[in-house]
């Protein structure tokens, strides 16, 4: 067994043995991202011979920081699929803005707990200064609010909450007992399937999700969203709340936001926009009025670790009610310094200890302004632009007219299927796409999140696509 001497100092080091740890850290770090960005996006790592390595390591025996480090960072050098990888065009993954690097650096090394203003007066401050810059931009209400959550789901799961909240003032002290009848939630089929968790896991059970039909162009159809509410009510269900996908994940596509807000107010529902991914959009100002409507929501989820590219989990929820998030996760407890519903997070939001989750996108929005993530996005649109006439100069179609930088394509006829052509482009392993289902149809999923990527890689695509098309 180690002595405590020893082992403190292993956990605790001295400084100066910190500063050359972390000197040599940082040089490594680069070398091994350097390698990754040139060799293969796909992992390359034997699984069996990394189970039986991990396997062995049962914690029984010790070894210096510095083994343990390039241990670690070898794995990571050959067993992640890598979003530092210019050639991931893919999920909603970013490669991260090195200022948002930088952060999480920097709140792991003091580590504050934002979860209570007395402890952390300076990093809470920021994060709500940030969200007040962010409902700002968003066009909403003065007096909304807004915290930043563990991701996207997180922030789903809080609007649906308060919204039941609000239909059932009864519902943060009774939970089910308080509904009197069947509460229903409605998002389009193209919407991101965490909902269904989200209903399985508040009590209303998965039978409360109505997947709404789309129009032929992956945007929810409003008029049969009516239909589907008219429905309910007759048979005694209870409509609570709509969401509008705002860039849904399969296809950047925007649910029709100002006549969702329209059915919500003829029927007293809760409005919800998820804008996960495409929410990042507020920050051009010449595409920002792809969003209009976003401002009347009851809430919206944002996530910063998507288009905005910062480290995760860094979701956003933003609510213009207040007083709805303090009904439901106010409790009074004599451990804590304080309950303040004003500034202490976790009378406000689900978690309670919590990371300084907003530094990664205040230090990246610091650092380049407004204008400068609006080109971060432009430029990624503007890839995927380039990508989609290229590729339709060869005959393919591209099936979803986003604004956003994603392109769902379909070769020409008698090529390789979409899910052959995916499979064979990462076995090659130069780019990370994938295959998917737009409108029932197979469609090559291309998604530009990385600020990584350039016109030459997407050189490198179309060259694959077309060599492993037939
Ligand atoms: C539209 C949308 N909403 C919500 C989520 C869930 O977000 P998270 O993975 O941060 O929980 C996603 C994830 O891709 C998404 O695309």
């Amino acid at each position: 067994m180690m002595n405590h001497t020893v082992s403190n100092k292993a956990l605790f080091p001295e400084t100066n043995q910190k500063i050359e740890l972390l000197h040599n850290l940082v040089g490594k770090i680069e070398k091994v991202k350097q390698v990754v960005s040139q060799s293969k996006v796909t992992p390359k790592q034997d699984m069996q011979v990394f189970r039986r390595q991990l396997k062995s390591m049962d914690f029984n025996g010790t070894a210096s920081l510095e083994e343990v480090i390039d241990w670690t960072l070898n794995h990571f050098k050959d067993g992640l699929v890598q979003m530092i990888h210019p050639g991931y065009m893919g999920l909603f993954n970013p490669a991260p803005t090195f200022p948002s690097e930088v952060a999480s650096i920097i709140s792991s090394a003091f580590n504050p707990q934002n979860c209570v203003w007395s402890h952390a007066p300076v990093s809470v401050e920021i994060e709500s200064h940030v969200l007040k810059q962010l409902i700002k931009r968003l066009g909403l209400p003065k007096n909304s609010t807004g915290h930043f959550t563990s991701g996207g789901s997180e922030a789903n799961a809080t609007a649906f909450v308060g919204a039941l909240s609000k239909i059932y003032p009864n519902f943060a002290n009774d939970g089910v007992f308080a509904f009197k009848g069947q509460p229903c939630i409605y998002v389009s089929k193209e919407s991101h399937l965490a909902w269904i968790k989200i209903a399985a896991t508040t009590g209303v059970g998965r039978k409360a999700i109505r997947l709404i039909a789309t129009d032929g162009l992956g945007r929810m159809d409003a008029q049969v969203l009516h239909k589907i509410i008219e429905q309910d009510k007759k048979e005694g269900n209870i409509p609570v709340m709509v969401v509008a996908t705002a860039g849904t994940t399969n296809a950047g596509m925007i649910d029709p936001i100002k006549s969702s807000r329209e059915i919500c107010n003829q029927y007293n529902m809760w409005f919800h926009v998820d804008a996960a991914w495409g929410g990042a959009l507020i920050v051009s100002d010449y595409y920002k009025d792809r969003l209009d409507g976003i401002e009347l929501a009851d809430s919206i989820t944002i996530d910063a670790h998507k288009w905005f590219a910062t480290t995760m989990g860094a979701g956003m929820f933003f609510t213009r009610h207040k007083q709805v998030l303090s009904n439901l996760f106010s409790v009074s407890t004599d451990y804590m310094p304080s309950n303040d519903a004003e500034q202490d997070l976790y009378v406000n939001s689900m978690l309670w200890s919590r990371r300084f989750i907003g530094l990664p996108l205040f230090m990246s929005l610091a650092t380049v302004g407004w204008q400068g993530y609006a080109q971060h996005l432009e430029h990624g649109i503007n890839l995927i632009a380039y990508l989609v006439k290229k590729m339709q100069g060869h005959g393919w179609q591209l099936l979803n007219q986003s604004d956003m930088a994603i392109a769902c394509l379909i070769p020409p006829e008698g090529a390789h299927t979409p899910s052959q052509i995916v499979e064979k482009i990462v076995e090659k392993g130069e780019q990370w796409i994938s295959v998917t289902k737009f409108e029932e149809q197979s469609v090559i999923r291309v998604c530009l999140t990385n600020g990584m990527t350039s016109s030459s890689h997407i050189n490198g695509l179309i060259e694959n696509l077309l060599e492993v098309s037939y």
